[in-house]
């Protein structure tokens, strides 16, 4: 049999999550508090022994089988979960094929030689008097003894031979040291010689903790390169490695984010000072590789970049060029384009913030932590930092500096994956160029690659939209305002409200609240938050959803919980106040929209435009029998609560 299946069907999934979870038998299934993602008020978390597999109806909405649990749950790969659980099942996983053992073999040689490198390497930087001035440099830097032995950090000597000699007395071979970059080979002269000459030396280990290459810095000032990194080879592949993810793992889980930074010292410092989910690129722009390795992990991730301002914002100014040129990626340090993606991609929260002026988080730290750790604390999703970066640096009192910033953010927009994010998005170019937003959607035309904006309109004069019923109705219902937000309130407070009230509304032969029934963006954003997974019916609690509100939404959760609160007596009633207060604004709007449409279709009568008379018609049919079934629903619904009391 296949050994999945024999693993399955010998393991119990509920015994495997009880081992960490507190289950709790209910009906067919076990809940408990979700392991996952932090919060102890609602068990969202259901593991389901018939099928063997698990579900967070919570904040994670996520789930799986007994393989994904553990590799969730020990942050591991699946090769090892299925290594792990195989054990733990007693099941005998295939013979490995002599070929894979001896590649295996050679690899594990390799890392040998490499570990015993990043040892060789230490005790010179701990103890060779050469290494006195590598020493002080550490010292300077503030560097602690703890951290040195924690990252064993080392030397490497000025000399051409002092490490191959060592390793060939060993028993290491030259080709050995070829393949894992100790030794470089000049092929012209065939000669072969250290890499690593008179450079401090940074391990650098794979997600397993295996070191698998090293960061040489030059310790002279005017050296080149500043860095010098182990050779491309089968162990060492930049792309794939993320520098101290092997030890930033566990807090990286912990704190419910990974902060990616530029560089080794940023890493190094920010552990010793505590911030220990951090980890850093090497140099290279972000690959897709490389947030798959921290996806496991967790989905937040915070970009701090260096202060490097003008590289930033050069990349802003040429977005167009970032975009022709993403699959360089050596050049491309800001890439918001490829960020958002990405972020679709995995369901991402991604964050991005920059450094001061002449800073990184190194320099930063050592000014003091709490500056940097307020810089991470104010981390923008991208496109919210790219509109800053550049409303930063433009004038926005000239309008065509307007149209040209709304050229670049439209597009990013437009990558955004979550409607949610996006119609956010919208609004907040929007304020930011004080216009409207439904002009500045205007402004480009869906489908094509570049937006239309300002003056090139004229050019291609396009004639202004005719008004749509609903745009002119959104002008209007304070009171359906005030309905609105008493509904949301109550909600914020008991989520589980959404649900009771959409069966009462389903029972009556209405559609589900939705986010159209909310008349303002924020309010329809935060909705769609609350209630995550509409097709799941599940609804996530204030507490589950906070942290991914941005402070717009923040300010309108507070904002609406200091309204006034419904009087306990009165709670039992609520749901069916509550869904004869939808149903009261959605027979207020589409009266008013059907007041919108006589209008409009007098106007088109005028204008003999038969088209648009027999379109208008049609809606003021669709409207009018909705209107007639909202109120049957009323009705029945007041019958309900009138035959209860
Ligand atoms: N880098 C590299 N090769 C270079 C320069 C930089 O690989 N020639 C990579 C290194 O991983 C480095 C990162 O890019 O850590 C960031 O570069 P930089 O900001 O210049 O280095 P710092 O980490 O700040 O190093 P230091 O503080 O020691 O100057
Ligand atoms: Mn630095």
């Amino acid at each position: 049999m296949d050994p999945i299946q024999e693993i399955k069907n010998r393991l119990d999934i509920v015994e495997l999550v009880s081992e960490t979870v507190n289950l709790r038998k209910s009906g067919r299934s076990y809940t408990g508090f979700c392991p996952f993602h932090s919060n102890t008020r609602t068990p969202s978390f259901v593991v389901f022994p018939e099928t063997q597999t698990w579900r967070c109806f919570g904040a994670c909405a996520e789930g799986g089988d007994i393989f994904s649990y553990f590799m969730k749950r020990d942050g591991v790969e699946f090769r090892e979960a299925l290594v792990q659980l195989a054990a733990r099942a007693g099941v005998q996983l295939e013979e490995p094929d002599p070929q894979k053992i001896a590649r295996k073999n050679a690899q594990d040689h390799l890392v040998e030689l490499l570990e015993a490198a990043a040892g060789y390497f230490h005790q010179l930087f701990l103890h060779a008097p050469q290494a006195q001035f590598a020493r002080e440099y550490i010292d300077k830097r503030g560097f602690t003894a703890e951290t040195i032995d924690t990252f064993r950090i080392g030397f490497a000597l000025n000399s051409w031979n002092a490490a191959r000699d060592h390793f060939l007395g060993q028993g290491y071979s030259e080709e050995d040291l070829i393949k894992v970059g100790l030794l470089t080979v000049n092929e012209e002269k065939g000669t072969r010689y250290d890499r690593f000459r008179n450079r401090l030396m940074i391990p650098i280990r794979d997600m397993q903790g295996r070191v698998v290459g090293f960061g040489a810095r030059t310790l002279d000032p005017d050296g080149i390169p500043k860095y010098l990194n182990s050779p491309q080879n089968e162990l060492f592949d930049k792309s794939n490695l993320l520098f101290g993810l092997d030890m930033a793992r566990r807090h990286i889980r912990e704190a419910r984010q990974a902060v990616i930074v530029e560089g080794y010292m940023d890493v190094i410092m920010a552990w010793q000072a505590g911030f220990r989910n951090m980890v850093a690129q090497m140099g290279t722009a972000l690959t897709p590789t490389q947030l798959n390795l921290l996806k496991r992990v967790t989905k937040r991730f915070v970009i701090a970049l260096d202060a490097d301002a003008a590289g930033v914002n050069a990349t802003l100014r040429s977005l167009d060029v970032a975009r022709k040129t993403l699959d360089r990626e050596e050049e491309l340090r800001f890439d918001p384009t490829g960020l958002i993606k990405e972020e679709g991609r995995l369901q991402a929260d991604m964050r991005i913030v920059s450094m001061p002026p002449g800073e990184d988080p190194d320099s930063l730290i050592r000014q003091d932590p709490a500056l940097f750790a307020r810089r991470i604390e104010g981390a923008k999703p991208v496109v919210e930092y790219v509109i800053d970066v550049l409303s930063q640096e433009t004038d926005l009192n000239d309008p065509k500096n307007k149209t040209q910033l709304a050229e670049k953010v439209i597009p990013l927009i437009r990558d955004v994956a979550s409607p949610v994010e996006r119609e956010h998005f919208w609004q907040l170019l929007a304020r930011t160029l004080r216009v409207d937003d439904r002009a500045l959607k205007q402004l480009y035309v869906p489908g094509e690659r570049r937006p239309v904006v300002g003056e090139r309109r004229s050019t291609k004069s396009s004639p202004p939209p005719k008004p749509t019923p609903q745009n002119r109705a959104r002008s209007r219902g304070d009171g359906v305002k005030k309905i609105e937000e008493n509904f949301l309130r109550e909600c914020l407070i008991d989520p589980l409200l959404i649900r009771r009230i959409n069966r009462m509304l389903s029972q009556e032969g209405q559609s589900i609240i939705h986010a159209e029934d909310f008349s303002s963006a924020v309010d329809r954003t935060l909705f769609v938050v609350l209630n995550q997974q509409q097709s799941l019916g599940v609804v996530a609690s204030i507490e589950e959803i906070w942290d991914s509100l941005d402070a717009l939404m923040q300010q309108r959760v507070q904002q609406l919980m200091q309204l006034s609160s419904t009087k306990q007596a009165e709670r039992e009633k609520l749901p069916e106040r509550l869904v004869h207060s939808v149903l009261d604004w959605r027979l207020r709007k589409a009266n008013q929209l059907n007041d919108e449409l006589k209008l409009l279709i007098r106007e088109a009568k005028q204008e003999a435009d038969v088209e648009l008379v027999r379109n208008y018609t049609q809606q003021h049919a669709e409207l009018t029998r909705q209107i007639y079934q909202v109120n049957r629903a009323k009705a029945a619904i007041k019958g309900i609560s009138r035959r209860r009391s």
